[in-house]
């Protein structure tokens, strides 16, 4: 897995090219596994392989928020509770779909907006939305032009620095990069490489003793969105921390506690209180 998060990348061009049936059923097989997960705050999610009956109509509406994606063979996609735990609960089991579908080399991107008119909400439980559908293909050799400006525009391949997500035992002590003898260096390596929308990369982490205290700084505000995409990707945050820390074979809880620090801008999310 960590090496899925060091590899995996968003694919906006695909191979013009159909999953084969054999790759059909890995994919089915990995969606089934993925779906028996919880999430940290106990919701499950139910997840779908579609095949894209537009992947060679040239005329199909575009989906998603931005990006333009080309020659889409099948989607993968989710619901869940329209709740705040449950879209955090959608990106930590999603990423984890996302991560195997990249350690099979298959491409795929994670897409957000406003899927009510692509009958997907059909699929849905009651009550339950769909913030996500993530194309998954043959990733194409060669980015499509678009797809390079997109991703110059959005500096795609940056993230932001270690000192500007993470903080040692006060919000007045950035955590640098140089910092390598740090016990939760390795973990934090890898929140620092997870996928955001619109490469924002909200999270912020504070380690305090033996928690991690995740928050989310909306300073930088997404367009507006029919789900609350910012917690979503609080998830994704979750997931990779959990790789990082299994990894290393901590034990650990992932709770949100009362007592957690607060800070006076960015909303509290969660604790990992290694055990
Ligand atoms: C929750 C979420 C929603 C996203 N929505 C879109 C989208 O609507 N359109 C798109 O082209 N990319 C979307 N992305 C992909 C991000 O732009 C991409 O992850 C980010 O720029 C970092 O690039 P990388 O994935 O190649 O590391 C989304 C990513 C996440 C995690």
């Amino acid at each position: 897995m960590i090496q899925a998060i060091k590899h995996r990348h968003s694919v906006r061009t695909f191979e013009k090219k159909d999953l084969s049936i054999e790759d059909q059923k890995t994919i089915r097989k990995i969606v089934s596994e993925v779906e028996k997960e919880t999430g940290p705050f106990g919701h499950t999610v139910r997840l779908y392989f579609l095949l894209n009956k537009d992947a060679h109509n040239p005329e199909a509406k575009k989906v998603g928020m931005y990006g333009y994606v080309k020659h889409v063979p099948a989607f993968v996609t989710g619901s869940t509770k329209k709740s705040f735990e449950g879209l955090v609960d959608f990106g930590f089991i999603f990423e984890k779909l996302i991560l195997e579908l990249s350690k099979r080399g298959f491409g795929t991107l994670w897409l957000s907006g406003d899927f009510e008119n692509e009958d997907l909400e059909n699929f849905a439980r009651k009550g339950d939305v769909v913030p996500v559908l993530a194309p998954v293909g043959y990733p194409a050799y060669k980015r499509s032009l678009r797809e390079r400006f997109l991703r110059m525009k959005q500096e795609a391949s940056d993230r932001k620095t270690f000192d500007q997500l993470f903080f040692d035992q006060s919000f007045d002590t950035p955590l640098t990069k140089e910092n390598r003898s740090h016990r939760f260096y390795n973990v934090l390596e890898l929140v620092q490489l997870a996928p955001s929308a619109l490469n924002k990369q909200p999270w912020r982490i504070l380690v305090k003793e033996d928690a991690l205290h995740l928050y989310l700084d909306r300073t930088e505000n997404l367009p507006k969105q029919p789900n609350d995409i910012e917690v979503v990707n609080m998830g994704i945050a979750l997931r990779h921390m959990a790789i990082g820390l299994d990894d290393e074979s901590y034990t650990y809880e992932i709770k949100r506690l009362d007592e957690a620090p607060r800070h006076a801008s960015w909303e509290y999310i969660a604790t990992i209180k290694i055990g």
